[in-house]
């Protein structure tokens, strides 16, 4: 646990147990082949109200139950349990800060052979402490890395499955070994993908520009919060389309955005600095916006916070 400090408590095989007790065998199918889905869910702590305010929890699980598709996944809880679960994770965790939710489905089964239907899966719940997981201030320093995004065709992206994760750690390994903070993927085609763990935006004569669902992306809910601020509250016009390498070179203004790196502008691409090196005013405003609501200061968009006392 080097990096993490986890909830004492976990929900594992049905319930909850102390953190130490949730462990899986070595013989575990999806610790053999990668085959768990998961999601990763922020917590906000309120000062003005003394809870932890989930955001946009019923989306994050609806996006992992709607997964159990491609990876043959059944499990004993519903979308419902999932997030009661998550809930109580938090609750019992005590804790009275920013923290990360960790719902996982995976093959549960110990057997071997990389298949998956037939193979029975289980789902556990954990919770860490979690603070800014890149730089949100000055902006990111970023490159484009010479490792491919996954393809639908190979492993989908839109899934956000375990195994997929290993291209991900390649690409945020070279960059940062480069010298840079993070990594922006192309897909096979040469266009634009995402970053490790992240979406992207970018900014060209004040249109927001990011690459469509159909772009080997994970689908993100911030993406999705951030399209919806951007035309509801800015009145920007929000365009889904792809993405060419060197549009990164020439654009006013980019952005990433994930729930772990919540909304984090970029000054530098391959060493192009853009527009003046710091944050552009779009990506300010959005981030402003984005923390306003995460927080639950904003009326209309309050029924994505789930407050957790
Ligand atoms: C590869 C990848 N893309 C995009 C995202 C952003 O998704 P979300 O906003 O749903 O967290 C993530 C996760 O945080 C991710 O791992």
């Amino acid at each position: 646990m080097a990096n993490m400090e986890p909830g004492k408590e976990a929900y594992f095989e049905g319930r909850y147990v102390p953190i130490e007790e949730a462990q899986v065998s070595i013989l575990t199918h999806s610790f053999n082949y990668g085959t768990g889905l998961f999601e990763g869910i922020r917590g906000y702590y309120s000062d003005a109200e003394d809870c932890i305010l989930l955001f946009r929890l019923k989306e994050h699980v609806e996006r992992l139950v709607r997964n159990f598709n491609v990876l043959c996944m059944e499990i004993p809880e519903s979308a419902e349990d999932i997030e009661a679960i998550c809930v109580e994770v938090v609750r019992r965790s005590g804790f009275h800060e920013g923290v990360y939710i960790r719902p996982i489905c995976y093959k549960s089964e110990l057997s071997l052979g990389p298949k998956l239907n037939g193979v029975e899966s289980s789902f556990c719940c954990y919770v860490i402490k979690l603070g800014d997981y890149c730089e949100i201030e000055a902006g990111l320093d970023v490159a484009v890395s010479s490792w491919r995004r996954l393809s639908d065709n190979a492993i989908p992206s839109r899934v956000k499955s375990v195994g997929s994760y290993v291209n991900s750690s390649l690409a945020a390994t070279e960059a940062r070994q480069a010298g840079f903070d993070e990594a922006v993927f192309l897909r096979q085609d040469g266009s634009v993908a995402e970053g490790s763990a992240m979406n992207i935006f970018i900014v060209l004569d004040n249109m927001l520009i990011t690459t469509p669902p159909t772009a080997d992306i994970l689908v993100g809910i911030t993406r999705n919060t951030v399209m919806e601020l951007a035309r509801e509250e800015l009145g920007l016009e929000v365009v889904e389309r792809p993405i060419g390498r060197s549009e990164l070179y020439v654009c006013d203004e980019a952005f990433f955005c994930g729930t772990g790196a919540q909304v984090a502008p970029v000054r530098s691409v391959d060493r192009r600095v853009l527009g003046n090196g710091t944050p552009g005013p779009i990506s300010r405003q959005l981030q402003q916006l984005y923390f306003d609501v995460v927080m639950g200061k904003v009326d209309r968009y309050r029924h994505w916070c789930t407050p957790v006392s």
